[in-house]
């Protein structure tokens, strides 16, 4: 069975002193062991600040985008390898609001997935349609030619070293959430298509849903057989409900072992 992700996705939010309190809340009622593996993406500036409360924790953290260059004179970008120096384990990459508001395109993402995994970070790949999208019934061509792009750039092996996360761009920050059926038949379709690249590895991708996530509908998501964890933004900000979802996380994966 795959390991549950749930990560936060702060966005450009945070201050030193508003994440101070939450990295302790977060470590003090995660300590060192958790039932899933629990990450937090934060703005640059505050990867340091991580790394120092965050160290031997059961809390990894990493960026939220990354340069499609390694290094030199490309003013405001953040390289892989400055993540990787703070102890980032992960980096969000193609993130809905990236493609529409510095339009990433699927190269692009495809080239900074591929820089992520030669730092030896985690990228969380992030895939989704807009309402527009799927009300012209356009949803598979949409997630599968944005995962297609970054796929023909990786070897087979490459599929367990990655996070898919299927984020629908009209359930972010709206309250909308895909219903648990709508979710898990694009994330069918997603691991259809990894599987098309290697089944084996495909097996292992973690394909995680992200979009207006919350605790009361976390455990019903993250219950579906292809839902692997979540991508969370506002409610990673409050302690209180990023640990809910963690753990829902940790009761959806126990029902699905005890039915096995
Ligand atoms: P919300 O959870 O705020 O909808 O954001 C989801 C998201 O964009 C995570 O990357």
């Amino acid at each position: 069975m795959r390991r549950k992700l749930v990560a936060g996705n702060w966005k450009m939010n945070g201050n030193l002193a508003a994440n101070s309190a939450l990295l302790n809340e977060l470590v003090a009622a995660v300590g060192h062991g958790a039932p899933c593996d629990i990450a937090v993406c934060v703005p640059a500036p505050y990867l340091a600040q991580c790394q120092q409360q965050l160290v031997n924790s059961a809390v990894a953290w990493g960026g939220q985008d990354l340069s499609s260059h390694g290094a030199g004179a490309y003013t405001g970008e953040v390289s892989a390898t400055m993540l990787a120096d703070f102890g980032s384990q992960y980096a969000v990459v193609g993130h809905s609001e990236r493609r529409a508001m510095h339009g990433e395109s699927n190269v692009l993402v495809a080239q900074k997935t591929v820089c992520a995994l030669r730092a030896g970070l985690i990228p969380i790949i992030c895939v989704g349609e807009t309402l527009a999208e799927r009300e012209a019934g356009q949803t598979t061509d949409v997630v599968g030619d944005q995962l297609k792009a970054v796929l023909d750039l990786l070897e087979p092996a490459d599929l367990t070293r990655i996070v898919v996360a299927y984020e629908p761009v009209w359930a972010i920050g709206t309250g909308k959430t895909a219903t648990p059926a709508m979710a898990q038949e694009v994330h069918a379709t997603l691991r259809a298509l990894l599987a098309a690249h290697d089944p084996v590895a495909a097996a292992g991708t973690r394909i995680v849903y992200g979009g207006s996530m919350k605790p009361d509908n976390a455990r019903e998501l993250m219950a579906m057989p292809d839902i692997d964890g979540g991508l969370i933004g506002g409610a990673a900000l409050k302690s209180v409900d990023f640990l809910a979802i963690i753990a829902a996380s940790s009761a959806a994966s126990n029902a699905a072992s005890s039915a096995q």
